[in-house]
């Protein structure tokens, strides 16, 4: 079952390699996704890149892998971005000063695949840079809703990524969807999404976009690529909710100011 699944989409995906798209999707208005976030994570010689959501005027959520990679030793965040090549008006470049990974986080598998960044400093808030809410802790997603992810990853399985913020359109679907192609699928922490008829999906470099649901971020791009369209598997939100609050007040408490009025 699974060898013809994937002989299936190998067949399917041919006369699609080379096209462009987030796959299968289309540019964004620019910044109609003012959550968006960019992440560049750099160690000493190499950099890659990552998507990511401003969840607070300092905080940023993204996904694990994005950030645990050997030696990483700045990640740097841009805000207000459309076209990521060029040096927009609207951008805010704003270094992490620090994050915070998922205790249980698990490459093999991408599990708990989520990682909070608290930026040096408060982003500006404005028409092109603004907060997502995340779903809350009762907030479950339903079978069949449909979703948005967007992101600067790559358009066909060759890179280069996107210079443009590109969306594309997600359906929820049922976890034994994902159940079946992976053993490492957890209903309890992941959402199965995808478009089961078209070739649409987030690709390399998509990783750590929020997968929103009624104006509210659900998931969180994840990895495993070994079947680049359908189904994947992300993050849940709501799972993680109680979590994330709480490192949020930990990155407040020690964000008390020296001096009263100083921020
Ligand atoms: C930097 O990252 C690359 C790619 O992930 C890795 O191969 C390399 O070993 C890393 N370098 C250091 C100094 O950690």
């Amino acid at each position: 079952m699974l060898l013809l699944l994937l002989l299936t989409n190998a067949f399917v995906l041919l006369p699609w390699a080379g096209a462009g798209r987030i796959i299968g999707g289309r540019e964004a208005v620019p910044h109609s996704r003012p959550y968006m976030a960019y992440l560049k994570t750099q160690n000493e010689t190499h950099s890659s890149a990552c998507g990511g959501f401003l969840i607070r005027p300092d905080a940023v959520l993204s996904a694990a892998h994005c950030v645990d990679k050997k030696g990483t030793v700045r990640v740097t965040v841009t805000l207000g971005a459309h076209n990521i090549r060029r040096q927009e008006r609207s951008q805010q470049k704003i270094r992490a000063g620090k994050w915070v990974i998922h205790p249980q986080y698990l490459h093999k598998g991408f599990k708990n695949d989520i990682v909070l960044l608290k930026l040096k400093k408060k982003a500006e808030i404005n028409d092109n840079v603004q907060c997502i809410s995340i779903a809350k802790e009762n907030e479950r997603v339903r079978v069949g809703d449909l979703c948005t992810v967007s992101g600067w990853g790559r358009t066909s399985l060759d890179p280069p990524g996107s210079d443009v913020l590109r969306e594309v359109e997600l359906k929820v679907q049922e976890d034994k969807i994902c159940q079946r192609v992976s053993s490492n699928y957890q209903r309890q922490s992941m959402i199965c999404v995808g478009d089961e008829k078209e070739e649409k999906a987030t690709y390399k470099g998509d990783s750590g976009g929020p997968l929103v649901c009624n104006k509210k971020a659900h998931g969180i791009v994840s990895g495993g690529y070994e079947n680049p369209f359908f189904p994947k598997a992300f993050a849940r939100i709501s799972h993680f909710e109680p979590w994330i609050r709480k490192q949020l007040k930990r990155f407040s408490l020690q964000d008390i100011p020296c001096f009263p009025f100083s921020d």
